[in-house]
């Protein structure tokens, strides 16, 4: 039987933070252990030039989040892990899909709707500052996702509605070329822990309450202590599904220890206690990766060489698959 294949992409913006880590990055590595799944996660930099066009911050994104997945112990071998711009097939997929796909789906893009309303509030001309990028950009998504078959999407609520777009763009081109695309699915897991940021509300880059993963230990240490704490005193009892430091905490303890610190809470601990043992705790899940988080860092052609692997093993599945859909397409040899 053929495995199934799980895909997904990070857009290469902004620097990974611990809500990257815990809600992303440590489950999608897990999954990819799984030997009844092939995996292929990938660096969207042609995605990310579409939210920024400053070209060092892309580059600089794309090398800390390839070293941060390497660091943290993705299993190249088994996962195939490269850069979307290291694979021509995919924009080429990219136009063959956007001719057969209806703009009236794409105008109902909640990202493209959510940009002109901003310009009708703002009594702006409605298409101000709106980009072919930020309007086709689905359709790119989609063939990220067909040019490998993929059969399981994990992503964000936020991707659901791409998901079901790249869904309708396959059965589209299935139905006038043939079968050539297996239909993927949205794997949303509610499980995984949401963490709070600093000042409670969900950590985003949007909010600008993210804690940076990759902190020295001293100011990883200086960021959990200015999480937000009420006023509460050292021995009044404290209520731990009010508090994001225990969220916090609880997102990186194993059972027992989750149950000791909600029994601590209870009992009144300190808020400069409870922050020190959330900063110890966090400090040691990650210091190993850390280090090999900086050693990579300053090799960058290590990574590069990690990349090229990927993208070869990327391409000897999409260069063959995308020559049949260019032949069904009738775009061939002559003759
Ligand atoms: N749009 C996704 C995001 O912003 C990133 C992405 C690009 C992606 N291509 C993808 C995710 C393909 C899954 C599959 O999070």
């Amino acid at each position: 039987m053929k495995k199934q294949t799980v895909l997904t992409g990070i857009t290469t913006t902004g620097t990974p933070h611990l809500g990257n880590y815990v809600g992303a990055i440590k489950p999608a590595i897990q999954a990819s252990r799984d030997e009844q799944v092939q995996s292929y996660y990938f660096l969207a930099d042609f995605h990310a030039l579409v939210k920024n066009q400053n070209p060092e911050e892309i580059v600089q994104s794309t090398l800390e989040i390839a070293a941060t997945w390497l660091a943290l112990g993705l299993d190249t071998n088994s996962a195939v892990f490269y850069r979307q711009s290291d694979i021509p097939e995919i924009p080429e997929l990219t136009w063959l899909l956007t001719c057969s796909t209806a703009k009236g789906l794409m105008n109902r893009s909640h990202a493209y709707k959510a940009a002109v309303q901003e310009n009708l509030d703002a009594s702006e001309d409605p298409d101000f500052g709106i980009t072919m990028g930020l309007f086709c950009y689905p359709i790119l998504m989609a063939a990220d996702i067909l040019m490998f078959n993929a059969n399981k999407v994990p992503v964000g609520k936020d991707q659901i509605q791409h998901l079901e777009m790249a869904r309708d763009i396959a059965q589209r081109f299935n139905h006038h070329y043939g079968e050539l695309f297996e239909l993927p699915e949205a794997a949303v897991d509610d499980h995984v822990a949401v963490l709070p940021g600093q000042d409670g509300r969900k950590m985003s880059k949007s909010y600008n309450n993210t804690i940076p993963l990759w902190l020295p230990e001293k100011k990883l240490r200086k960021a959990i202590m200015k999480i937000l704490t009420n006023s509460l005193e050292p021995g009044e009892p404290k209520d731990p599904d009010d508090s994001a430091l225990f969220k916090l905490y609880s997102a990186f303890a194993s059972s027992s220890q989750r149950a000791e610190m909600r029994q601590a809470y209870l009992d009144g601990i300190a808020w400069g206690e409870a922050k020190q043992l959330t900063f110890e705790l966090i400090n040691s899940d990650l210091a190993e990766a850390r280090e090999r988080y900086f050693a990579l860092i300053s090799e960058p052609a290590v990574i590069e060489e990690e990349l090229k692997r990927g993208a070869e093993k990327a391409r000897s599945f999409a260069t063959p698959f995308l020559a049949r859909i260019r032949h069904a397409a009738g775009i061939r040899l002559l003759g």
